[in-house]
């Protein structure tokens, strides 16, 4: 039964919706990748989820939530972060927030931190189960810590499948790339992960521009944000622009088939929506096919790009071997 791939239909999502009350965690859908999800009032679950994914506990956790009203008793919201939420909720959008006082959300999620990450996800299944456990769901992206986030129910299962109680499968998610997380805790606006909102649209939204993490000082940036991540087996080597025939390849937009051991355009348009949604299976795919390195083509850095480009980074970063 653990770990066991299930459809997203109301069936199982209200058998999801009593094993999350009952301490159990549940692999969903959402409109950016599949959650791996646990009630977040719950300490114990909450650890639980930690342990299945290898996570380092000083790397808080995203609480979604149905939306404003059930946010706002877990977290303190500003006037942009309204602004925000009636723009970008339900959505991929994950505000940081001061935990508000009246806040029943255990303290691991929030890594110890006096913040809470919260985010209304639009993915009808995802919105099902929240309503259906009665509860905010405390849930990270449901790979092993510090690989590619799975998009497909099969990559859950082959991560982190015997930690989840049920997997609910909807297929693959629609856009493939994790929520854009922006941290409203300082005076100025932090963006702490480019994500499937664009900067500029928010930046459009509270009138005001967004500081990168890289400029931001160290207590205004994100503690998970190590820079190992979303990390393929094979090396990855960025901004490619030929290769060996033994090294699998990344492309993106009119990039002729060269010979290679693996050859994936993420979208020969190029377009970065495309790209975007393509991304994480891309890399699995890739990395299947046995190759000690993938090449990756240039992609542009405006709009989607930002966020693409700061996976793939993190994906060729140094990495400690042992892990
Ligand atoms: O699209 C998504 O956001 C997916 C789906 C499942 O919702 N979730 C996801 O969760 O990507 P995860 O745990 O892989 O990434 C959460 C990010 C991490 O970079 C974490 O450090 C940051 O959000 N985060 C969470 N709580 C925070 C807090 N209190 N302060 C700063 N950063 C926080
Ligand atoms: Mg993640």
């Amino acid at each position: 039964m653990q770990g066991r791939i299930v459809p997203a239909n109301a069936d199982w999502i209200a058998e999801a919706g009593q094993m999350i009350r009952a301490g159990a965690l549940v692999a969903f859908p959402t409109e950016t990748v599949y959650g791996l999800g646990a009630d977040a009032t719950n300490g114990e679950a909450v650890a639980r989820v930690f342990e299945a994914k290898g996570r380092p506990v000083f790397n808080p956790l995203i609480v979604h939530v149905l939306g404003l009203e059930q946010a706002m008793i877990v977290g303190t919201f500003t006037a942009a972060a309204r602004r925000l939420t009636d723009a970008f909720w339900p959505g991929p959008l994950t505000l940081v927030l001061p935990r508000a006082e009246t806040s029943e959300i255990s303290q691991l999620v929030s890594a110890g931190l006096p913040t809470v990450a919260l985010r209304a996800p639009a993915h009808p299944a995802a919105r099902a189960l929240l309503a259906e456990a009665h509860r905010p769901l405390a849930a990270p992206s449901a790979n092993r810590s510090g690989h590619v986030s799975a998009t497909q129910a099969e990559h859950v299962a082959s991560d982190i499948g015997g930690k989840a109680a049920l997997i609910l499968d909807s297929g693959p998610t629609a856009l493939g790339l994790e929520s854009t997380v922006v941290s409203l805790v300082q005076n100025e606006p932090v963006l702490l992960r480019p994500g499937a909102v664009t900067a500029e649209a928010i930046e459009n939204i509270i009138g005001e521009r967004l500081i990168r993490r890289e400029d931001a000082g160290d207590h205004l940036t994100s503690p998970g944000q190590l820079a190992s991540h979303y990390a393929p087996r094979a090396r990855l080597r960025l901004n490619a622009y030929e290769w060996q025939p033994d090294e699998a390849v990344l492309a993106f937009g009119a990039i002729p088939a060269q010979p290679a051991k693996a050859f994936i355009n993420l979208s020969e348009g190029g377009d970065l929506i495309e790209a975007a949604a393509n991304l994480f299976a891309a890399l699995r795919t890739l990395d299947a096919s046995g190759a000690s390195s993938i090449a990756a083509t240039p992609i542009p850095a405006n709009g989607l790009g930002e966020a693409i480009n700061d996976r793939l980074r993190r994906a060729a970063a140094p990495r400690d071997e042992a892990r």
